[in-house]
């Protein structure tokens, strides 16, 4: 399968518009050496013309422009989008939707019930979509395990959806009270290499079910957001910690190097990665020491085959 980073930042993309922080001013004054990046979103397909989209961001339009093989080009009006999952409910992962509204046929889209009901309440695309192409939503239900699923026309690609503990958007009522759905990590399997790949940007903390996902990929796609637990606070930004969040930051006990740290198989690299983490400076020590690692640092128009 052909992965394709679309948008390896997170909400806000680098530079962000309104942040001067240590990176966004320096990114404008040309004083570190880091790649802009747009929000987070990739694309997966096994044939580079029929793609499963994971996740819709605000720079979906730019994003779709930058990769040719999306526009086939086989009607007045197409696209390469079969299938669209989304991971969670938060407007860098589905605001991109409302972007797609001139599609002529009603938008696929994969996501729980706790996402949708999102979707038709707080924060209700879904609803304005339904004035334009229409959202035909499929359902990603979880009975104890994960929920294994094809997007028609992409059959080659099993995808397995599993509930993941993250943070639900300020507009849904699971903000304080979570529920199994608000955010979830999916396994990619190409059933002709029989690659995999385990996705998962939004990540607050490693339940028992999860080191095994990452355990068996061949390549690991996580939460990049923050490089500490109290990097906003320290950036003079908000008070809010990493884990409150929603997202488990990379340094410190139990953070992302530690987690992936005894994994040999899969080749691990990071996405959703904030303006504010010092690794998107390329000569970062904390970039340094990812490097030691063996942990890469996604960034946009990046390729990976599986
Ligand atoms: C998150 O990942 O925590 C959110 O997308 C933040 C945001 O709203 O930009
Ligand atoms: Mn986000
Ligand atoms: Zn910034």
């Amino acid at each position: 399968m052909r992965i394709h980073i679309l948008g390896s930042g997170a909400g806000g993309g680098f530079p962000q518009w309104n942040c001067n922080c240590r990176n966004c001013d320096g990114f404008r004054k040309g004083t570190i050496r880091a790649r802009r990046r747009t929000q987070s979103s990739i694309a997966v397909s096994s044939d580079s013309l029929n793609w499963v989209l994971f996740n819709a961001s605000p720079d979906i339009l730019a994003q779709l422009h930058a990769l040719p093989a999306m526009q086939p080009a086989r009607a007045v009006r197409d696209t390469g989008i079969r299938g669209i999952v989304l991971i969670d409910s938060q407007i860098d992962h589905t605001t991109g939707l409302l972007m797609l509204r001139e599609c002529t046929r009603p938008l696929r889209v994969y996501c729980t019930e706790a996402v949708y009901e999102d979707l038709t309440t707080g924060n209700p695309i879904c609803d304005v979509l339904s004035h334009f192409c229409t959202v035909d939503w499929q359902p990603i239900r979880f009975n104890g395990a994960g929920c294994t699923f094809t997007v028609p026309g992409v059959e080659r690609l099993c995808l397995a959806a599993h509930p993941l503990k993250s943070k639900a958007p300020p507009y849904s009522p699971h903000r304080n009270h979570p529920h199994v759905g608000d955010t979830i990590g999916v396994v990619i399997e190409d059933l002709t290499t029989g690659g995999r790949l385990f996705y998962a940007p939004g990540l607050g903390e490693m339940e028992p079910h999860v080191l095994p996902l990452m355990r068996n990929a061949d390549c690991v796609l996580v939460d990049g957001t923050f490089w500490r637990e109290d990097e906003m606070a320290a950036a003079g930004i908000a008070d809010k910690r990493s884990r409150e969040l929603g997202h488990l930051p990379q340094s410190g006990p139990g953070g992302i190097i530690e987690v992936l740290a005894p994994l040999s198989r899969p080749r691990k690299i990071l996405i959703h990665i904030n303006n504010t983490n010092p690794i998107l400076d390329e000569d970062s020590p904390e970039r340094a020491e990812l490097t030691r690692a063996g942990i890469e640092v996604s960034h946009d128009g990046m390729e990976i085959a599986l």
